[in-house]
């Protein structure tokens, strides 16, 4: 189950092990992760595109440009949560350990972010050359990590080290690097998301355009990293997939905080991450409110919300760790310490507006960090995705 919803990226090279990269991605599939493959132009000699597609149900590049369109090898490398290049052949893992970035896998490769594992398989003599072995020992200072060659008959007819280690013990070895990331395990972590709808009468309310795909990017980082997640989610809100993840629905501003409330006497953190209305109608209706003959005007007489960040902040013990988030228009590093301190945060995530591509709706943000030590850390304009990654991995450093 630790595959469930992970992306993997698959770089396959010309290897006579590459026609393994079929069963590899099936494994990976049948173990319910999202498989995306890219390879070399001499794998594609030994192995079709066409296979490995249809069985991720992905197209393959095996080049960083196609016809007249680019491969966004970028956005690949930082899509992926791990990736894992095999079979690996000498000629990759040199240009991979030297960067000679002459084909999609070492772009992507050089691209990544994540975990990158290799599973070399050449012939003997080749693999016990002090050649290959510098390379790979360059890789593995990168923090790359090494599937360890099987020893056996190889295509030449020698027998020794040098084969690629088979399907089976490299879904093994993918397993172990995601169990090893698992640093929240045992810490339970609460997440509100997407917007709150405050009901005027019984198909009227007042709500916001929050989508909640950051907040639903964050719980999946902290499933993947081994959290268990309450993720309270706003109506109409996009909602994590992950594996380990609890999801509440709720529609209002007081429903979310008396759900965050119960939730977070137990937890280790909370990461505030909804669009929360701050004022609600006094009244709601019944029935549909009608609107009388000859009238103009109307007006609806509003009154706050709770504050969900301020409550569980004055409920908050020394061990646990709350993260909000601001969204500011104006002397916004000003604006957002002054809230990170009235709400007792631990740290905040300030939103940028002015940036395109970042805030509601986008897949893309671009946010500050700023600590309670009013260190201000910003970031750059990134997939939601790799912007939950970075606020975890600040989460993490109080936790740990
Ligand atoms: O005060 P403001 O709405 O700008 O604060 C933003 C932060 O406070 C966000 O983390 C948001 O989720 C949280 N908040 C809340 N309850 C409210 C209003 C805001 O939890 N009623």
């Amino acid at each position: 189950m630790l595959l469930k919803g992970t992306h993997i990226l698959l770089g396959v090279t010309g290897s006579i092990a590459a026609y393994k990269a079929a069963s590899l991605v099936r494994l990976f599939v049948k173990a319910g992760a999202e498989v995306q493959v890219v390879m070399t132009p001499s794998a594609a000699e030994f192995i079709t595109p066409l296979t490995l597609s249809t069985l991720s149900k992905h197209p393959v590049h095996t080049s960083v440009i196609d016809g007249d369109s680019w491969n966004n090898h970028v956005e690949l490398g930082l899509w992926a949560d791990v990736m894992i290049v095999a079979p690996l052949t000498a000629t990759t893992l040199g240009k991979m350990a030297h960067g000679i970035c002459d084909s999609v896998v070492v772009a992507t490769y050089l691209s990544a972010r994540c975990p990158v594992m290799i599973a070399p398989a050449m012939d003997l003599d080749m693999w016990q050359h002090p050649a290959t072995q510098a390379n790979i020992d360059l890789l593995k200072s990168y923090g790359n990590h090494l599937i360890p060659v099987g020893d056996g008959v190889l295509a030449s007819g020698l027998s020794g080290p040098g084969r690629m280690a088979e399907p089976e013990d490299i879904l093994k070895a993918v397993e172990q690097i995601l169990k090893q990331k698992q640093e929240l395990a045992g810490k339970k972590v609460i997440v509100t998301s997407g917007p709150t709808y405050e009901a005027l009468d019984p198909v009227r309310f007042i709500g916001n355009h929050s989508t909640g795909k950051m907040g639903a990017a964050i719980s999946e980082q902290l499933a993947q990293r081994g959290a268990e997640v309450i993720h309270i989610s706003g109506p109409n809100a996009v909602l994590p997939t992950q594996d380990g993840i609890t999801i509440i629905n709720v529609k209002s501003a007081q429903q979310m905080h008396d759900a965050a409330t119960q939730q977070f006497a137990d937890s280790d953190a909370a990461i505030l991450a909804a669009a929360v209305a701050d004022f609600r109608p006094e009244t709601t209706a019944d029935q549909k409110i009608k609107k009388k003959p000859g009238q103009n005007e109307m007006s609806i007489n509003l009154v706050k919300t709770p504050d969900i960040a301020a409550a569980l902040g004055q409920a908050k013990t020394d061990k646990q760790i709350l993260v909000g988030f601001a969204l500011e228009t104006q002397n916004e590093i000003e604006n957002a310490t002054k809230k990170l301190h009235k709400k007792n945060l631990d740290f905040i995530v300030l939103n940028s507006m002015a940036d395109k591509g970042a805030g509601f709706g986008h897949d893309t943000n671009k946010v500050t960090i700023i600590d309670r030590e009013e260190s201000v850390t910003p970031y750059p304009l990134q997939s939601k995705k790799a912007v939950a990654a970075d606020i975890v991995d600040c989460l993490v450093r109080y936790l740990i």
